[in-house]
């Protein structure tokens, strides 16, 4: 069996790496597709690195541009992939453009689909995801959820109950298993070290939500709001190309205690948010990896897909303004949110997606 394992973008690389190492013992042919929708070494080699993972097998080099000038790209180069190289299987992850643009293309060719984080909603389709999530989630054969609103929301679209599997969380899995390699003594840049030991009490901040980053007025407000926390607490801000981009283009200064570093390397970023007193991001991954290991993440969005690390995890959905950041931020720190870890997110999703997905194949 003949599978391409697609990937793009930063997010998309923790949730290949365990689904391809767990394919190397079965009977699976697996391929890596990288779309190049992320290129800088720091948003993609840097974590083939870290991640363990080979070489793709194809880079389709997309590249940077609007959503339909870089959505199209992926989809004529995947087309021509998949023309001399026909899988059996696509596997999606995400909500990526490279998510979307590969399942159009693999389901227009009558190739199976089969997506990780399926069922995924915010209900806010100005987010590009959101609409990539309904997109794929509309044409996908196989859908592999990672928390019950996800079994919930693809049941309420009518999706067929026996193709949707919860199965927990690949990025998990990958998260757990990098947590060892850190115990273990894998590599940690020395300059990323000095600054934990000398900081010892500190914040970790990602922020890179075209909501918040791309308008000045955001951006501004967010900025006044880490500028009163950081009076107490620093805070580690890796900061997102496109981040940088609107920070250069508006001319907004960070205060001194907010420390911006270029973006780093999966090992790096976890080594310092994991003993951070507060995680603040906007991100998607960031909020299920803090409720994984129990660390208080404060998210900057009015909404969120993954409402499992609200209701049971240790996240507080702040929304944008600067005084419910300030408010979330303060009730973690009182330590007034504790959490648990959600079903199922224990490291073993890759191996039940395998094996899920050769059951199907050998009954075919
Ligand atoms: C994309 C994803 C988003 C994900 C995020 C993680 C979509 C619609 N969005 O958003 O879901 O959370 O990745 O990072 O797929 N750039 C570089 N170097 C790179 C990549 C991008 O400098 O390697 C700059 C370019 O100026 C580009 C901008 O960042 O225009 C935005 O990149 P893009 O991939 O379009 O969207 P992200 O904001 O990264």
């Amino acid at each position: 069996m003949k599978v391409f394992l697609i990937a793009g973008a930063r997010p998309n690389f923790m949730k290949i790496a365990p689904i391809y190492r767990e394919s190397k013992d079965r009977n699976v042919d697996c391929k890596i597709v990288h779309t190049g929708q992320h290129y800088d070494y720091e948003m993609s080699q840097t974590f083939f690195e870290d991640l363990e993972l080979p070489q793709p097998d194809y880079f389709l080099d997309a590249g940077s541009g609007s959503h339909a000038v870089q959505t199209a790209r992926i989809m004529t180069a995947f087309e021509e992939v998949c023309e001399k190289d026909r899988p059996d299987l696509v596997m999606v992850v995400g909500d990526v453009n490279s998510t979307l643009a590969c399942s159009i293309v693999a389901k227009k060719m009558w190739i199976d689909v089969a997506h990780v984080e399926a069922g995924l909603r915010s209900y806010d389709v100005k987010m590009p995801e959101e609409i990539n999530r309904m997109v794929t989630d509309s044409i996908s054969d196989y859908f592999f959820v990672t928390e019950q609103s996800g079994v919930d929301n693809l049941l309420k679209e009518g999706k067929p109950e026996d193709k949707i599997h919860f199965v927990g969380h690949v990025m998990i899995d990958n998260l757990f298993y990098q947590v060892k390699q850190l115990e273990q003594g894998a590599d940690v840049q020395p300059a990323v070290r000095d600054l934990k030991e000398e900081l010892g009490r500190y914040g970790f901040m990602t922020l890179h939500r075209p909501s918040n980053v791309d308008s000045k007025e955001g951006l501004s407000t967010i900025f006044k709001a880490l500028e009163e926390i950081s009076r107490d607490l620093p805070l580690i801000f890796p900061v997102h190309p496109r981040t940088k981009n609107m920070i250069e283009k508006y001319g907004l200064n960070l205060s001194k205690n907010v420390i911006a570093l270029d973006p780093l390397g999966f090992g790096d970023a976890l080594y310092l948010w994991k003993d951070a007193q507060v995680v603040l991001t906007d991100s998607g991954g960031l909020q299920e990896e803090t409720t994984a290991l129990g660390v208080p993440c404060v998210t900057i969005r009015e909404n969120t897909e993954r409402p499992i690390t609200v209701e049971m995890g240790t996240n507080i959905l702040a929304g944008c303004s600067k005084e419910g950041i300030l408010e979330a931020y303060q009730s973690q720190i009182a330590g007034k949110k504790r959490g648990k870890c959600p079903p199922l997110w224990d490291g073993k999703a890759s191996e039940r997606i395998w094996q899920i997905i050769i059951n199907y194949w050998e009954k075919k």
